[in-house]
């Protein structure tokens, strides 16, 4: 086992940090005072490379490993989790599925302005009844010889606007329960596609979350992703991918405060000295740094299982579970630490703790992981 990170690897990190630091943390207050998407910085980012950065070059990606993708993302989650959660959607749900499941024209025609960042995807399985249990899809992609006629409604679609593609999971054949389910590729100008209202949330304010409606979309065969009946298991697939993401964009946020409370610790004065040489305040950020090294080696354990062509099923579900916990838990350890100045906006680690909350319910809730964890354990 190597602990080391490598020098490319070291410069992916580098990069992602001073991008975050020196272009997202600016207007990041704004952005999630006023929920506005960050268009311009997302831009930057598939300059960098990042909007594709496991996808290979040949279709316009960066042809990077799992381990890099994490880094940059942890790194940007210090700082923006509305962005990053962008970045994470484009590239492990929507990238990752159609280089690995779509057919040769559909990465052609849609993977490679993904890829590049010219275009922006979504991944639509979530409905009004149909969260955890994403079996029970209503939306339906009626076989009508010649095409599918798609109809429903989708829920808390990360990108809902600013996407142009969206990966849509509806039911092609009820009887047949998660055999009759099925992948599309949907685009935004196809008539009866609406985009729906836009959610007023608690955190990652500045990312997009909308409802989508489908109303008798027209969708070319050719835009079904893989055999028929086989759009549950692409689902599950990617979804397990995206868990890495997410649980690396925990660790970040869980980074991002630590290093806030770190530094605050060491200004702050309190009964005559800085607040880090009480022990009250030195043992939590031992705590903290503890907790956020465990979550650590999860993560890039998990990305590295995928790097190897391992199964990571398992590791990426505990990555997430872990690491969004330790997210949630030592967000508020920071506002802690911080005190009156921790529960206002400028001081970052409260909009930190807001979005924290997500990780654990986003890519499948904390009760999801364990459901996965928990038959990998038994069987
Ligand atoms: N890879 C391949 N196949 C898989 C799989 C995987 N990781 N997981 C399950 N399958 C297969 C099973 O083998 C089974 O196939 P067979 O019958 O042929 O053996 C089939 O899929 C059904 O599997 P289960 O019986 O395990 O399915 P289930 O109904 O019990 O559900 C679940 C399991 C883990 C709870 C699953 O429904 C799940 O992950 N739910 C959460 C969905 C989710 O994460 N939603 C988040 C929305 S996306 C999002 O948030 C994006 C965003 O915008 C940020």
């Amino acid at each position: 086992m190597n602990f080391e990170l490598s020098d490319e690897h070291k410069a992916v990190k580098e990069a992602a940090r001073d991008f975050a630091q020196n272009i997202l943390k600016p207007g990041v207050i704004e952005r999630d005072n006023l929920q506005k998407f960050p268009v311009e910085e997302v831009k930057q980012l598939a300059e960098l490379g990042f909007m594709g950065m496991m996808v290979d070059p040949k279709y316009g990606g960066s042809g990077m490993d799992t381990l890099s993708y994490v880094l940059a993302m942890e790194e940007i989650s210090k700082v923006d989790a509305s962005t990053s959660v962008c970045m994470s959607v484009n590239n492990s749900l929507v990238c990752w599925g159609l280089e690995t499941f779509g057919s040769e024209e559909q990465k052609q025609k849609y993977l490679v302005p993904l890829a590049s960042g010219q275009k922006i995807g979504a991944f639509c399985l979530s409905e009004p009844e149909a969260g955890s249990d994403a079996t029970s899809q209503r939306t339906t992609a009626i076989d009508k010889g010649d095409h599918y006629l798609l109809n429903g409604t989708k829920n808390w679609i990360t990108n809902g606007s600013t996407a142009s593609i969206y990966l849509v999971i509806a039911q092609t054949n009820r009887e047949l329960g998660h055999k009759g389910i099925n992948a599309f590729i949907v685009e935004k100008e196809m008539d009866g596609f609406i985009v729906g209202a836009k959610e007023d949330k608690l955190g990652i304010r500045g990312s997009d979350t909308h409802t989508l409606l489908f109303n008798d979309v027209k969708l070319p065969k050719a835009n079904r992703i893989g055999e028929d009946g086989f759009g549950f298991k692409f689902a599950m697939k990617v979804l397990s991918g995206g868990r890495i993401g997410i649980a690396a964009q925990a660790l970040g946020i869980a980074g991002g405060a630590f290093e806030l409370a770190r530094d605050y610790s060491k200004e702050r004065k309190a009964f005559g000295k800085e607040i880090y040489k009480h022990q009250a305040i030195a043992f939590k950020l031992a705590d903290m740094a503890t907790e956020i090294e465990a979550a650590k080696m999860l993560v890039y354990r998990s990305a590295i299982d995928k790097d190897n062509g391992n199964n990571y099923d398992q590791s990426s579900a505990m990555a997430k579970l872990y690491a969004s916990k330790v997210a949630m838990e030592q967000t508020v350890e920071a506002v802690q630490i911080h005190g009156g100045y921790g529960f206002v906006k400028e001081y970052h680690v409260e909009r930190l703790m807001r979005d924290a909350k997500i990780t654990q319910i986003y890519e499948g809730t904390s009760e999801v992981q364990k459901i996965v964890i928990s038959r990998g354990v038994l069987k």
